[in-house]
């Protein structure tokens, strides 16, 4: 592994949701997934990662995204770049320290025909719990409600 990533070591691993993750916004009735998650390396100062989101009984493909997570070396700075199956691609930005990483969308950009409400800021905490689970919270903002949570999954590894 590059030494530039090692601060991000505990978020390698294919990780399986689990219980199921847990959907909330205020504009929708709140709902469940299964997601399947690959954080790999191929020993560049970078991570790659995959999500993918399952319907809990049905098991027909939700949200998907994948991209790469950036350390700035010599530092605790994070950049977090994903491209999402909805149209969405996005930079976010922060800090890890120790096992949690916090970020914030610096910019959000979309196809021309996204559906609406569209997403204006997105922010992200992961962090490995005391039992060696990930965990991730996404919390948005769009054109109609202000920054509330959308998601929140604890994974295990496989
Ligand atoms: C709805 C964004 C991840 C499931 C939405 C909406 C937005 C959004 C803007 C519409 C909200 C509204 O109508 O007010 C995002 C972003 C994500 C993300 C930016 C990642 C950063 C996920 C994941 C799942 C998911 C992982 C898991 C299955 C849903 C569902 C709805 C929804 C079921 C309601 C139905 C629909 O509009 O398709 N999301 N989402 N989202 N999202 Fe997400």
């Amino acid at each position: 592994m590059n030494p530039v990533v090692e601060p991000l070591s505990w978020m390698l691993g294919t990780w399986l949701s689990d219980p199921p993750g847990a959907g909330t916004f205020p504009t929708l009735q709140p709902f469940q997934y299964l997601e399947e998650v690959y954080i790999s390396h191929v020993g560049q100062p970078v991570l790659n990662f995959s999500f993918n989101a399952f319907h809990p009984d049905t098991h027909k493909p939700m949200h998907r995204e994948c991209g790469f997570i950036r350390l700035k070396p010599d530092t605790n700075k994070v950049a977090f770049v994903s491209a999402q199956n909805t149209g969405i691609v996005e930079v976010e930005e922060g800090e890890v320290n120790g096992h949690e990483l916090c970020i914030t969308s610096h910019s959000v950009a979309r196809m021309s025909f996204a559906k609406e409400p569209h997403v204006e800021q997105i922010t992200r905490k992961f962090r490995l719990n005391s039992e060696g689970k990930l965990e991730q919270t996404v919390s948005m903002a769009t054109t109609t409600q202000p920054m509330t949570q959308h998601l929140h999954v604890t994974y295990k590894k496989v």
